[in-house]
C-alpha cells in the first residue's frame, strides 16, 4: 500500500538524489534542478536544438529565446513549485557530476490513480551510451518505490527510434497509439503509449536489471 499525501505540501520521495550508474561515457545520477543550472542548460539546449526540437512540443517564441540563460529561473521556479506541490519530480541528469539532460516525472495523480508520466532529453553528445536508459531506470525505480507511485507512462512518436528504445530495454509494455496527441515541433503528431505499472520491476528494480545484464555497473 502507498503512502498517505503527508501534511506540509511535499510528497514522498522528494526531494531525492538517485544513483550512481556508470555507463561508457561517465558516472550517471539525478538529483533536483538547481537555480544554478542555467547557463549549463542554455548552453546545452542552444547547442543541441536540432537534436532536441522534433521531439518537443511548440511552444511561443523561438528556440534561442526559450532557452538563453535568463529563462532558466522562470522555469526553475515553476518546475520547483511543482515539485513541492507533489504534482512533478523535475530531475537533472548528471555525468561525472556535469549537468546532462533531464528525467522529468510530471502530471503526478495522487489518490487513486498514482501515476504519473516520465519525459526525457540527453546532451546529444552524449547519446548511446546508456546515459538516459540509466538515468530512467533510476527515477521509476524510485517513482514505483519510494515516491509510492503505480504506474508510469511515457508518449513517444513513433519515428522516435532511440527513445523507442530507451523504453524498451527497461521493459516498458507499448499499449496503443494517441492520434494527434500533441503539438510537436510545428504540428499534432501521433504518439504511441508506453507504460510499466509496479508490478512489473523485477526484483532488484530496473536498475539493478540494468547492472545484471551487463548494461550498467554500480558506482
Ligand atoms: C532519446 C534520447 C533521450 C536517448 O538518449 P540516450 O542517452 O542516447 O539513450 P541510450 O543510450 O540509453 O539508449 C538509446 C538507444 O537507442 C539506440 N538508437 C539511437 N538512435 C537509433 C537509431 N536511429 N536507430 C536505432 N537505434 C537507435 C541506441 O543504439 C541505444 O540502444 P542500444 O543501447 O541498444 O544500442 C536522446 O536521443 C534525446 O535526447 N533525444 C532528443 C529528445 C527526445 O527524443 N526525448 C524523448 C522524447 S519522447
Amino acid at each position: 500500500m502507498a503512502a498517505p499525501f503527508p501534511a506540509g505540501g511535499r510528497h514522498p520521495g522528494w526531494p531525492a538524489r538517485l544513483g550512481a550508474l556508470r555507463v561508457g561515457s561517465g558516472v550517471v545520477a539525478l538529483r533536483p534542478v538547481r537555480l544554478r543550472d542555467g547557463p549549463a542548460w542554455s548552453a546545452l539546449r542552444l547547442r543541441d536544438e536540432a537534436h532536441l526540437a522534433p521531439w518537443e512540443p511548440t511552444m511561443p517564441g523561438t528556440w534561442a529565446q526559450r532557452h538563453s540563460s535568463a529563462e532558466w529561473p522562470g522555469r526553475w521556479m515553476l518546475l520547483r513549485s511543482a515539485a513541492r506541490k507533489g504534482t512533478a519530480l523535475p530531475f537533472a541528469i548528471t555525468v561525472d557530476g556535469r549537468l546532462a539532460g533531464h528525467v522529468m516525472i510530471g502530471n503526478v495523480v495522487r489518490e487513486p490513480l498514482l501515476s504519473a508520466y516520465v519525459g526525457y532529453w540527453c546532451d546529444r553528445s552524449l547519446t548511446g551510451s546508456g546515459v538516459t536508459t540509466a538515468a530512467v531506470a533510476l527515477a521509476v525505480d524510485h517513482c514505483l518505490g519510494a515516491a509510492g507511485l503505480h504506474r508510469i507512462e511515457a508518449t513517444v512518436r513513433p519515428e522516435n527510434v532511440a527513445s523507442r528504445r530507451v523504453l524498451e530495454k527497461l521493459g516498458f509494455r507499448e499499449e496503443g497509439i494517441f492520434r494527434r496527441y500533441l503539438d510537436v515541433d510545428g504540428a499534432w503528431r501521433d504518439h504511441l503509449c508506453y507504460a510499466m505499472t509496479a508490478e512489473e520491476v523485477p526484483a532488484g528494480g530496473l536498475a539493478g536489471r540494468l547492472v545484471s545484464t551487463g548494461r550498467a555497473q554500480r558506482a
